[in-house]
């Protein structure tokens, strides 16, 4: 990650952002005016958050702690702002005071970023968010009574706590989504709590919340992840394909400029600096709402409303209309005679341009299609401009954008009639399987939650008109997930190549997948054997759990069993229950006339050549769950 670029802003810039606002002027119309107060009254929230993503396993009391500290220091600041420690970043302040808390590096691990300094050290703060937060105890769970006893007696503490929870497991989202999710639970509070039916009333509203933090956070996990994994390029083609599908007026220059304010942005708010992070944000929007009638005509309300709802209000308006001159094709790319020139010139200027071009006039596409159209334009141009005859070559370039566009088309088709032709349980066993061929290396909680993901990406866009940018798009951010945000995950070669590889073509490298054959048992018996040791652990959990095991087990140890042998030894296990000695001689299920017991050749043979994922494998078994 860069040097980030907002040397300007500093924490408690109080006078400078007085002599700034204008005496004549009413200082909350003044947006950095607005921005600074804002950060200043939400003090504890923006410290809690922080200090709760960078050491996930602070408790609450340490946060409390260090909460006092940063209030402290803060009025400090504000009553005099001359004090030397009052020029420090935000950030920087409160990595310090975690640093500087009693005996807190050593108990939680991070001594060794403490004992870095400047960029070193943020760096080290930033990787030591981990984005597997299995190692912390479930969500706690509240009775709604106690809840809202709780929320009564100190309405601020409890908020805080939830803050709190929420940040510690979501390390990777931005600062102002929490603090929208904390207003948004807030407000749900404090009506359910009045109401009778107090448990209904916040599943309705809890849910909605849920749905924006999860979305938030894998979309913002996903394009840092990409950021750090691709650098500042990957970052701006990204943002050019979706702020030009989300307003296709814009001009050219006009991006290019409001791209370096995105791009700063995310620098910041990647990086985990959460008062920045907003600074950033709020810069954004203003240069937005400055420029409307270059940008959007349906944002006027949006921009009329504060901190934080204008940018969740702003990202979730509709996109503007194309405008009605708008040429379906631009020629500049394919019909001139000096693409080749231009592209000797200044290469990423001209791709980022085509970006822009081709995303405004195909708005229904999804963002990891916009950019794979790009690559495969940069592939055209880097074959034809070492011809003799480039423009012709060049010239049919739009054949090749849709070929690559209809592979993903049906990509999509495919996955849309799974949902609509299979039920839920064997749609789920479906990933289950594909995930853990590919990747058996992974825990079965995050095979699962993979899975849940894609059922959840089909669930949602399956029927809409808009189909394939939303399956294409949400999917592209469960693979996110799984290549990881601040690391580069060592799962196996193959898998992460895919990650690594080229970020718009994610989709299509783990759909050309291989079943992955490392763990694969060397024989029937063995495979037995482990599947009865398996069985009969005491996980100490419910039964749809210890059957999605069973099949993770099934396929990792045997990525080649057949639909039948699947269904057998399933039937065999399952009908013994709990009673681990009484699964009926499972070796039957792979010599139906029960001969050749301890002939393990035969199954040693078999992995020899890996099929393709067999779908109806996860049909036919999955029924019986
Ligand atoms: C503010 O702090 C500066 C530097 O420490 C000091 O010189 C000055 O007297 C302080 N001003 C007030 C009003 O306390
Ligand atoms: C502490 O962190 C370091 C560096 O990330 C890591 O190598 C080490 O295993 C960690 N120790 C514990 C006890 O978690
Ligand atoms: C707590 O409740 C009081 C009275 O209802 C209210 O004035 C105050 O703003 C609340 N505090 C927080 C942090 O929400
Ligand atoms: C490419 O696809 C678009 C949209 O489906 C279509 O309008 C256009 O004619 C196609 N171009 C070529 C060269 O086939
Ligand atoms: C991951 O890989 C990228 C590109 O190869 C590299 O720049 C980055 O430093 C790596 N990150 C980590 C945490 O090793
Ligand atoms: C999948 O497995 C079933 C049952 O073993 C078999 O009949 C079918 O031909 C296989 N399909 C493919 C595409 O391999
Ligand atoms: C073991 O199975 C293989 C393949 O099914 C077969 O060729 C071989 O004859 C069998 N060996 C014995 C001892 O039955």
């Amino acid at each position: 990650m860069k040097h980030v670029k907002f040397i300007g802003f500093i924490f408690f810039l109080f006078s400078l952002t007085e002599s700034l606002a204008l005496p004549t002027k009413p200082q909350d119309v003044d947006p950095f005016y607005a921005t600074q107060k804002f950060i200043e009254e939400n003090t504890v929230y923006l410290t809690i958050i922080a200090v709760a993503q960078y050491v996930q396993e602070v408790s609450f009391d340490e946060v409390e702690t260090l909460v006092k500290v940063m209030m402290d220091y803060r009025d400090g600041c504000l009553a005099n702002w001359t004090l030397p420690e009052c020029s420090k970043r935000a950030n920087e302040a409160i990595q310090d005071m975690i640093c500087s808390s009693e005996g807190l590096p050593q108990r939680h691990n991070i001594s060794h970023c403490c004992s870095k300094v400047d960029f070193a050290r943020r760096l080290c703060f930033f990787y030591n968010k981990k984005a597997k937060t299995g190692f912390l105890p479930p969500f706690p769970t509240l009775d709604p009574e106690e809840k809202c006893q709780a929320y009564k007696n100190n309405n601020g503490s409890f908020l805080n706590l939830y803050m709190y929870e929420v940040a510690r497991r979501n390390p990777f989202v931005f600062s102002p989504v929490l603090l929208t999710v904390a207003a948004r639970f807030e407000e749900a509070a404090t009506t359910c709590c009045e109401q009778q039916e107090k448990a209904t009333c916040f599943q309705d509203k809890a849910a909605p919340i849920t749905q924006y933090l999860k979305a938030s956070s894998s979309y913002q996990g996903t394009v840092c992840g990409a950021l750090i994994k691709f650098g500042p390029k990957v970052l701006n083609s990204i943002n050019t394909a979706v702020f030009s599908k989300k307003f296709p007026k814009i001009g050219f220059k006009d991006l290019t400029s409001l791209l370096e304010d995105v791009s700063t942005m995310y620098e910041l708010c990647c990086e985990g600096d959460v008062v920045q992070c907003i600074q950033g944000q709020s810069q954004v929007m203003n240069h937005i709402c400055s420029k409307q009638d270059f940008i959007s005509s349906k944002i006027k309300e949006c921009c009329e409303k504060k901190m934080p709802e204008r940018g969740d209000c702003i990202i979730n308006t509709n996109k503007e209309d194309k405008p009605e001159d708008l040429s379906p094709r631009e020629p500049k790319f394919t019909d001139s005679q000096n693409v080749c020139q231009e592209r000797d010139s200044n290469q990423d200027g001209l791709l980022i341009e085509f970006t822009h071009e081709y995303s405004r006039r195909h708005n229904y596409l999804s963002t990891p299609e916009l950019l794979r159209v790009t690559k495969v334009y940069k592939d055209l141009l880097e074959d034809c401009c070492s011809r003799e005859n480039a423009a012709g070559c060049y010239r049919h370039a739009e054949d090749k954008f849709n070929e690559t566009t209809e592979k993903s088309l049906a990509m999509v088709q495919q996955e849309c009639k799974l949902f609509q032709e299979l039920e839920k349980d064997a749609l789920k066993l479906h990933y289950l399987v594909k995930f853990t061929k590919a990747a058996p290396q992974l825990s079965l909680e995050e095979l699962v939650y993979l899975s849940n993901g894609m059922m959840e990406v089909l669930t949602t866009c399956c029927t809409l008109s808009e189909e394939f940018a939303c399956v294409d798009d949400l999917a592209d951010l469960v693979l996110g997930d799984l290549c990881g945000v601040n690391e580069n995950r060592t799962i196996n070669p193959a898998v992460d190549l895919c990650c690594r590889a080229d970020f718009a073509f994610r989709r299509h490298c783990f759909e050309h997948l291989e079943a992955d054959t490392t763990y694969v048992l060397p024989s029937v018996s063995a495979l037995i054997s482990a599947l009865h040791s398996d069985w009969c652990q005491a996980h100490n959990e419910d039964l749809q759990n210890k059957k999605h095991r069973f099949m993770v087990n099934l396929v990792k140890w045997m990525p080649e069993i057949t639909a039948e042998e699947c269904m057998c030894l399933f039937t065999k296990f399952t009908a013994a229950g709990e009673k681990c000695d009484e699964v009926q001689e499972p070796e039957t299920c792979f010599h139906p006339e029960g001969s050749n017991i301890d002939n393990e050749s035969g199954a040693a043979n078999r992995n020899d050549k890996i099929p393709e994922v067999n779908i109806s494998i996860s049909v036919k078994c999955p029924n019986l769950l």
